[in-house]
Order: structure tokens, then sequence, then C-alpha cells
């Protein structure tokens, strides 16, 4: 373990996770879990800055979020899996963090506004909802995590990480946190069923662990090549989201197969699509098993998330430690210590 680079990563709590959440984000998490020492965990209290008004949905969220991890192949003895509201020592750096950011920094943060309006039928001008990139900032830094894999959406947070951390160790003239890199994951964005970006709020996508019947109509029911109108018609693979899929889920010698039919009119579009539902099956089958035996082994994930806690709870204290130290106040209670700082 030792000599291991830290990663850490984290998601809100939406529910099932769907494709796009697959193969932008968690193959690579997969991949990465044994190159590093990892911490992922389900981002709750990110979960309650926007739905603070309507939060019934978290808990469940939050548990069927874990279930998919799991059947995916996150690995629960490689990584450290757990749920940011059990580890307290996210608040209160999250406090202290708060007390030395100036607040030019929120204000201009890009995805403050452009959440604000995409959300605009919430009330998001609250302390908290500012506050969330303090908050993820604190999440990242609380585990000294060296790396921080993400997309492209989430730079400007980890960027705003880096200035508290720069901000943090000079103010206080000491190291005590490295600065995170942002790990990009430079993967082809899978379109939705519309050819759109896949998007729970768009409504068209396939969820990884959704049943066969579905997933095979969702799939008869895709947009093609617009251009393509009738059988006869050439087709450009370029311009469909049933390629996109092919391209993931086909074997290579398949996929240009599809393609050069599609470009002479050698086969139809329902043709094209069957092949791809039995690619997409067979990849999803393993994936739901394990996810319906999860369901019933509760206790099982429980006991995963109480190690998972334990062992990010165990390096959190450590860091806080340090943190509480820097900032003038030290440990609780210790008296040596309390004296040593109330000084002549
Ligand atoms: N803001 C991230 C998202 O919306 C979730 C998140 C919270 C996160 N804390 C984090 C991601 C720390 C990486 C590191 O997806
Ligand atoms: Fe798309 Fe396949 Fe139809 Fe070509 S044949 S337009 S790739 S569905």
């Amino acid at each position: 373990m030792l000599g291991k680079k830290r990663i850490l990563s984290g998601m809100r709590p939406t529910g099932r996770l769907h494709l796009g959440n697959l193969h932008g984000a968690l193959d690579n998490w997969i991949q990465l879990q044994d190159q590093y020492e990892s911490f992922f965990f389900v981002a709750d209290w990110h979960a309650l800055s926007t739905d603070y008004a309507s939060p019934a949905r978290i808990r469940r969220n939050t548990w069927d979020m874990i279930l998919d991890w799991l059947a995916v192949g996150l690995d629960p003895q490689t990584c450290t899996l757990f749920i940011q509201s059990d580890v307290r020592e996210h608040a209160e750096l999250y406090m202290l963090l708060g007390m030395i950011t100036p607040l030019s920094w929120l204000e201009r943060n890009p995805t403050y506004k452009e959440q604000q309006q995409a959300l605009r039928h919430k009330d998001l001008s609250t302390y908290g909802f500012l506050g969330y990139p303090v908050l993820q900032a604190a999440d990242i830094i609380l585990y000294k995590a060296n790396g921080v894999p993400v997309g492209k959406d989430q730079l400007p947070h980890v960027e705003l990480t880096r200035e508290m951390t720069r901000r943090f160790n000079s103010l206080y003239q000491r190291e005590v946190f490295p600065i995170p890199d942002p790990l990009l994951t430079d993967v082809p964005v899978l379109p939705g069923l519309d050819g759109r970006k896949m998007s729970k709020s768009y409504n068209n996508c396939i969820y990884i662990t959704e049943p066969e019947e579905t997933v095979r109509d969702k799939i008869a029911g895709m947009k093609t090549d617009p251009q393509r109108i009738r059988r006869s018609d050439a087709g450009d693979p370029a311009l469909c989201p049933v390629f996109a899929f092919h391209k993931i889920y086909s074997p290579s010698g398949e996929g240009a197969d599809v393609a050069e039919g599609c470009r002479t009119a050698r086969i139809g579009c329902v043709d094209c699509k069957k092949r791809l539902m039995g690619n997409v099956l067979e990849r999803l089958r393993p994936i739901r098993e394990k996810r319906e035996q999860m369901e019933h082994r509760p206790s099982w994930v429980m006991e995963i998330l109480r190690a998972g806690r334990a062992v990010a709870a165990k390096e959190a204290g450590r860091t806080l430690r340090e943190a509480r130290e820097a900032v003038g106040l030290g440990a609780p209670l210790d008296e040596a210590a309390f004296f040593r700082g109330v000084g002549d």
C-alpha cells in the first residue's frame, strides 16, 4: 500500500445509475481503484444543498447508488466506500475552510450561476448552496487526496479546491494539505436514446439495472440517422446514436460490419438495433444479477458501509487534528496543548 497515491471522488445521490454514468465516470473509477488508494463516497450533504425543501428521496437514492456501484464492480476489498454524512469531520473542515474563503471566489464560480438558472424552480439563494464548493474542497483535502477523478463539469470545483488549499497552507504557514490534481476522464460521451446527452432530466436514459424487456423496447425506439428515411437509403453511422452504442457494446469486427452495412444500405435499422440489443443485454446481465443478489443481503451492504466509514473516519480524524492545530485550536481538552496555546 505504501507509496500508492491517493484518489477520492464522490457523486450526489441521484438514484439508479444510467449507462452515461457508467461509461462517463464509473468505468474510470473501476480502472483506477487498483492503481491508487481510493476513496469513493455518496455526497448526500451536497444533495441537501439543492433538495433541502424536499429531502424525502435522498436516503433511497443513496442506497440505490451504492448498490449500483457495487454491482458494476467497485470492490470494497480494494477501495473505501462510504456516505459523506456518516463522517462528521467533513462538516468541521468545511466550517474551517469557510472562515478563509473569500466570498468573491464563490460568487464568481461559473457553476453557481449556471445551476441557479437551471434549477430556477428551487430557491437556491442560500448560504449552503453558495458554499457547495467549500464542502467539496473539504471532502477532497480531508483525505489529503492527490488526485480527483471527475468529468469536465467539475473542473471549476477542483480549481477552487486548489485555491482554498493554497490559501490555508500559506495563512497557517505549513503544508498541511497537498494540492490535489483533477484526473480528467476523457471518454466519448454516450448519447441518450434521442441523441442528446444521456441525462435523467431528458428522460432518455437506459439504466444499468433495468429489466431486459424495457432495455429492448428502449433500443428499438432509439433515434437513428435522420437522413436515413427509407430502408433503401444509405446512412451515416457517425450521425446515429445507435452506432455510438455499437462502439461501446459490440466487438470491433461487428461494429465495422454494421457501419459498412449502414453506409451501403445492406442492413436495415431494425436489424442493426437487434444486434446491438444482444450485445448490450449480455453486458448488463451480470450487473443486474449482482444487484439482485445484494437486494437480498442489505446487511452485507450495510457492513461494507460501516467498514468504509471506519477507515474514512480514521483518516479524517487524523487530518482534522492537524488542521485544528494549524488554525491555533489544537485537540479538544488536551490540557498541555491548551496551555501551550494560552502562552504567558
Ligand atoms: N460535486 C460533485 C458532483 O456533482 C460531487 C462531489 C462532491 C465530489 N464532493 C466531491 C466529486 C469531491 C469529487 C470530489 O458530481
Ligand atoms: Fe443507425 Fe444502424 Fe440505422 Fe445505420 S443502420 S442509421 S447505424 S441504426
